[in-house]
């Protein structure tokens, strides 16, 4: 069984898109909110009929229902709202995000679980923490959510196919973001063979600022996230071992301890089965030390 915990819009599409991926025949919605889960489970369950696809959703506020899930996405706690960073919803979402692990804990103590619960990588660190499980069966999905986005201006500077385009964003999924020019490509062909500076510097910092122009425009950012969460769980119920950026806690690898912040992983049914170390330059080396310094600063000030 896959659960979302947390049936806002962000839960609710990442449960559409699972059921329509047929990620698995069973798909759990929770949420405190008496009534969301149910209806948002019924509305799902009415197209996947019209769609004959057999996966069925079910939406519930007790926790007891998680029992038997393999993975568990936390997405519960306040979202960003026009105007704010992902960081300001930090101490409001920590005490949340506590909670439903403690619950996990409890209910789905072999799971794995995928924090996206802003801000990302205090949370994902926080969820680490908190479990106790081992590094592995804890990745949190911020990367590949700004490598979408990434992508989508790639293919509009360029005007190749979307399907030709490999990106890459590691580090915080906030301020300190940090799209790849050099490890993104077209058909293989790297990016800043195709695109002068002034250009990959326009995209990289378009990359960094849309998810708070769709926020301003429409008050929440939803079907890039919810369909980026999706992918994530594909790569490990089909055993893909895709090559995607997670939060995932690190203990030495990029001369980095006790901190979770994005980065490549080989993501498979163990979950994190590998991080990819890159060979970054002078330039990218500080700005992954500006993100580890932020995410670091977030946690101190928590109690876990
Ligand atoms: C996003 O990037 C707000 O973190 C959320 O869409």
């Amino acid at each position: 069984m896959l659960t979302i915990v947390g049936s806002g819009k962000v839960g609710g599409d990442a449960a559409l898109f699972s059921a329509l991926k047929k990620l698995d025949d069973q798909i759990l919605l929770l949420d405190v909110a008496e009534g969301l889960p149910q209806g948002e489970a019924m509305d799902i369950n009415h197209m996947l009929s019209e769609q004959g696809i057999d996966v069925e959703v079910k939406g519930s506020n007790d926790f007891a229902d998680m029992q038997g899930s393999n993975i568990v996405v936390v997405v519960a706690g306040s979202g960003r709202k026009p105007g704010m960073t992902r960081m300001d919803l930090l101490k409001i979402n920590a005490s949340i995000v506590k909670s439903v692990v403690e619950n996990i804990k409890k209910y789905a103590n072999d799971s794995m679980i995928i924090p996206v619960t802003n801000p990302l990588d205090p949370m994902a660190y926080i969820t680490y923490k908190v479990s106790g499980f081992e590094r592995s069966r804890v990745f949190g999905m911020g990367g590949m959510l700004d490598l979408s986005r990434f992508k989508q201006f790639i293919h509009e500077a360029t005007g190749h196919s979307r399907d030709s385009i490999r990106a890459l964003v590691i580090g915080e999924h906030g301020e300190n973001m940090m799209p790849l020019p050099r490890y993104s490509s077209v058909s293989g062909i790297p990016l800043p063979a195709i695109l002068p500076k002034e250009k990959l510097d326009e995209l990289v910092q378009n990359t960094k600022q849309v998810a708070a122009k769709v926020i301003e425009l429409k008050g929440a950012t939803v079907h890039a996230p919810g369909n980026a969460i999706s992918s994530i769980i594909e790569s490990v119920v089909r055993d893909r071992k895709q090559v995607i950026p997670v939060a995932t806690y690190l203990d030495g690898e990029y001369g980095h301890s006790d901190v979770t912040v994005g980065v490549p992983a080989v993501v498979g049914k163990r979950g994190v089965e590998k991080i990819i170390e890159l060979d970054l330059d002078e330039n990218e080396k500080q700005m992954f030390e500006k993100s580890v310094q932020s995410v670091k600063d977030a946690v101190s000030g928590i109690e876990i």
